[in-house]
Parts: C-alpha cells; sequence; structure tokens
C-alpha cells in the first residue's frame, strides 16, 4: 500500500487526476472502476478540464461503476447513474456503449447483480477508483461484508444512511435503504486500486485501514492483502497515522 499525504483537498483532486490521465494515456483502451461520492467530484472536475485543454481521449475506455442505489428511477438526481452522467460522462469522449453501472430501478434487483458480476468476470479492471466511507465501506460494502464477497444486493448501515442524507435534502428518510454493489472480492480483482480520502471524518477508517488489523469489520483493509493500491490522503484525512 502506498501512502500519498497531500495537503487538502485540491491537491489530493490534482495528483488523483493525473494519476488517471496518466493511465489513459498510456493505455487509451484501459477499462476503468469508477466511484461516486463527495470525494472524487473535484478529481472529475479535473478530468473535465484536461479532456478539453489537452484533448486526452476516452474514446476506447471503458468504465465499470462500483454501485447503484435500489429504488430510484434511473434519471433522478441522485442516482450514481445521474452523478456519473453530470461530473464526467456528459463532458468526455467516452462512448455511451462502454460505460456500465448497475441499474437499481429494475424488479429483479438480484438478477441485475448477477448480470453485473457475470460482466466483471469478462473483463479486468485495470484502474479502480475508491472512496471510503466513515466506517470504512467501499463501494457499498459496509462492515462485516465477507472479502470474498462478489456483485450483490446489499442493505446500508445507519450510518452511511446518515451521511448520504446531505445528497437528499438532509432526510434520512429519502435515502435509500438498499444498493447493488460490487463486492470486496470483485473490487480485490482490480489490477491496480486507487483510493481518495478527504477530511477529518475519514481519519478513523483510514488509520484502521492502514493500520489495524485486517479485518471483514473495516472492509477496506482488505486492500492491504492486494500488491498495488495507491492511496491518496490529505492532511485531514492521515491526522490520526503515526507513521
Ligand atoms: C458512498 C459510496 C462510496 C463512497 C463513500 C464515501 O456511500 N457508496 O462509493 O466512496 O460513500 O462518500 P464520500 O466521498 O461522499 O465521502
Amino acid at each position: 500500500m502506498k501512502i500519498i499525504r497531500v495537503k487538502d483537498y485540491d491537491e489530493l483532486s490534482r495528483v488523483a487526476a493525473d494519476i488517471m490521465i496518466e493511465a489513459v494515456k498510456e493505455n487509451p483502451e484501459i477499462t476503468l472502476g469508477l466511484a461516486t461520492g463527495g470525494s472524487p467530484v473535484q478529481m472529475y472536475k479535473n478530468l473535465v478540464e484536461d479532456h478539453k485543454e489537452n484533448q486526452t481521449s476516452y474514446k476506447g475506455v471503458k468504465s465499470y461503476n462500483l454501485d447503484e442505489y435500489i429504488g430510484l428511477p434511473q434519471t433522478h438526481e441522485q442516482t450514481y447513474y445521474t452523478f456519473m452522467h453530470k461530473n464526467l460522462f456528459d463532458h468526455i469522449d467516452i462512448d455511451e456503449k462502454n460505460v456500465h453501472l448497475p441499474d437499481g430501478s429494475v424488479e429483479d434487483v438480484k438478477a441485475e447483480a448477477d448480470r453485473y458480476e457475470a460482466m466483471l468476470k469478462d473483463t479486468v479492471i485495470d484502474l479502480q477508483l475508491l472512496g471510503i466511507g466513515t466506517n470504512g465501506h467501499i463501494g457499498f460494502n459496509e462492515p462485516g461484508s465477507s472479502f470474498e464477497g462478489l456483485t450483490d444486493v446489499v442493505s446500508l448501515t445507519p450510518e452511511t444512511i446518515e451521511a448520504n442524507a446531505r445528497y437528499f435534502e438532509g432526510n434520512e428518510d429519502l435515502v435509500p435503504t438498499e444498493a447493488i454493489s460490487m463486492g470486496v472480492g470483485s473490487i480485490m480483482n482490480a489490477k491496480k486500486v486507487l483510493l481518495i480520502a478527504s477530511g477529518a471524518n475519514k481519519a478513523e477508517a483510514i488509520k484502521w485501514m492502514v493500520e489495524g488489523e485486517i479485518s471483514e469489520e473495516l472492509p477496506a483493509s482488505a486492500l492491504r492483502n492486494h500488491d498495488d493500491v495507491i492511496v491518496v490522503v490529505d492532511e485531514d484525512a492521515a491526522s490520526l497515522l503515526t507513521k
């Protein structure tokens, strides 16, 4: 696990964007695993800016997103489908047919999770971007998720519902209680992982992930068993690290 410490969210977003851009330039047909949440928003802005200024092309790039809420129509403003289009896909030259997200609006969500996992089995994610939940979740794999887990229907913990209520008018009752998420096992199949974390509310999860016990109680700690992980953390998120 390689830790890159930066000053703040701005620098984190620049450093992470540079890693992504370099990877795309090196392999224009790269398969990316993408994430949502507040953490990558500025990084995606930087990718869009770079695409406009330097014409970095995503024409041959394929993407697979980590997760999606269950129960919202796909075009609802808080789906990860909408997030990805608004923050990235609508502003770069990626081919819509190369873009993949689980669809949480279908009736048979279990079949959808299986369909998504079957697609992942047929592909190799070259670079997987991750954020981290305050409780150490990755994707929507909450504490207790199996390290071998594959894409599945999952329940959100009260802590995650509370953390995500800010996107739903601050109202926890509006936050979906379930999602389809790539499993920790699916995530671990990626060739390389880039995890970004910013802010003091991530400090405990980062400390555990980097220095604590490897345990299913902190899903992100599984990444210590992966041999190519880059973690970019700002000062606040790194504030509890002792080394
Ligand atoms: C969300 C997402 C995760 C994300 C995490 C942190 O619930 N499912 O993929 O990494 O929580 O979100 P944020 O970056 O907004 O803190």
